[in-house]
């Protein structure tokens, strides 16, 4: 939904409070307004936070595992105090405007214990919460209509394009893949054997704020390009933005994580190890096991689960735990950090790990940033 820049103009012209927008709320924001979050339409109010916490479910009964709430800090709070809108602003500019359904302090214990599974600072999520408001805004959303997030590259990223896009090219079972890193060659194995039962996939990598050691969008965006380019066909495969911040909560994050895919009209999920995981506060598959917790068809796409993959010296391939018989001293996988350490030291990630073209993008943005 969107509401006329001149009418936001006229809003704060009489008296309605304005909030300077975070980078992550803005596009909270976006994402509801234009049904990226169906069936969410709105900031959550205290109710649904709690429901969800506790079943992830709402209220009324619909799946959804990760709270949208939109934080304050006390002085915002007595600043919206009791007005029914408020003007939300990226920098100088309208971004949209939020009917305040409710103002509520956040239960921070609750939430971090229920959505990332511990109360560890370091914990990026956990972080999150901490550094953000006590207070949270609930209600639904308007984007100003002369406002839109500002995303690095230039690949589509309203759903609503992105569905019609899919729509437009005739594929009715369509895979989705989340991704918030360079595609490796594990990643290329998952998303191509996924193709191989449907009629298409979207590479659909997260284009929101990332926590700071993760590679910068617009490198990621030059490895995704040029992997799009020479090793996919373009009649099954397509790039598309996702718009969402990454929160890091594992399984409650491979859940929304696949129900808000079906907004982009796709149809099944790949959901390998450890998604959206960081550190070790998730066990490798906890965010396939957590799809169990969900009547069949209730998330309205069909999650596609991966074993372990990693490059076989033995079978000459690709491969999974499940597919390959050989030791683990035949196998060529890289953690993150150990990818980062090479890059760093200016070394190129062997082929077995990742594409040539992907490599040299690394390597040449890490030497740029050194
Ligand atoms: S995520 O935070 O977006 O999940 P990443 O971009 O690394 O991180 O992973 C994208 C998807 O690929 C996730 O579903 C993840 O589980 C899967 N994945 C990544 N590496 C592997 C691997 N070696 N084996 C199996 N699945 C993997």
């Amino acid at each position: 939904m969107t509401v006329p820049a001149h009418q936001l103009c006229d809003l704060r012209a009489s008296s309605v409070p304005s909030h300077e927008a975070t980078f992550r709320q803005l596009s909270d924001l976006y994402l509801l307004a234009e049904g990226g979050y169906e069936p969410v339409r709105g900031f959550l109010n205290s109710t649904d936070t709690d429901s969800v916490c506790r079943t992830m479910h709402l209220s009324g009964g619909a799946p959804w595992s990760i709270p949208v709430i939109f934080p304050i800090d006390r002085e915002a709070k007595d600043r919206i105090g009791s007005s029914d809108q408020v003007v939300l602003m990226d920098g100088d500019e309208p971004a949209g405007l939020l009917h305040v359904e409710e103002v509520f302090p956040i239960r921070k214990d609750v939430y971090a214990d229920s959505v990332f599974r511990t109360q560890d600072e370091a914990h990026p999520g956990v972080d999150w919460l901490h550094r953000a408001g006590d207070y949270s805004v609930a209600g639904t959303v308007e984007r100003c209509s002369d406002w839109t997030l500002d995303l690095p590259g230039a690949l589509p990223f309203s759903p609503r394009e992105v569905a019609a896009l899919v729509t437009a090219k005739g594929w009715e079972t369509v895979v989705g893949f989340q991704t918030r890193n360079p595609i490796h060659r594990a990643h290329e194995f998952c998303t191509k054997i996924a193709l191989e039962t449907a009629d298409g996939l979207v590479i659909h990598p997260l284009l929101g704020e990332t926590k700071a050691d993760d590679t910068p969008a617009d490198v990621r965006l030059a490895c995704y390009d040029v992997l799009l380019r020479k090793y996919y066909p373009a009649e099954h495969a397509m790039l598309a933005g996702f718009p969402a911040w990454m929160r890091y909560a594992g399984p409650r994050e491979a859940i929304f994580h696949a129900q808000v895919r079906k907004n982009y009209g796709i149809t099944h999920f790949i959901v390998g190890r450890d998604h959206a995981g960081v550190g070790d506060y998730y066990g490798p598959f906890d965010a396939q096991k957590v799809f169990s917790e969900f009547r069949p068809g209730e998330l309205g796409v069909e999650p596609i689960f991966f074993d372990f993959v990693h490059y076989c010296r033995v079978c000459g391939g690709m491969a999974s735990k499940k597919t390959c018989p050989h030791p683990s001293d035949q196998h060529v996988h890289l953690a993150g950090r150990a990818v980062r350490q090479m890059l760093r030291a200016g070394e190129i990630p062997p082929s077995e790990f990742t594409r040539p073209e992907v490599a040299e993008i690394l390597v040449t943005a890490a030497r740029e940033s050194a």
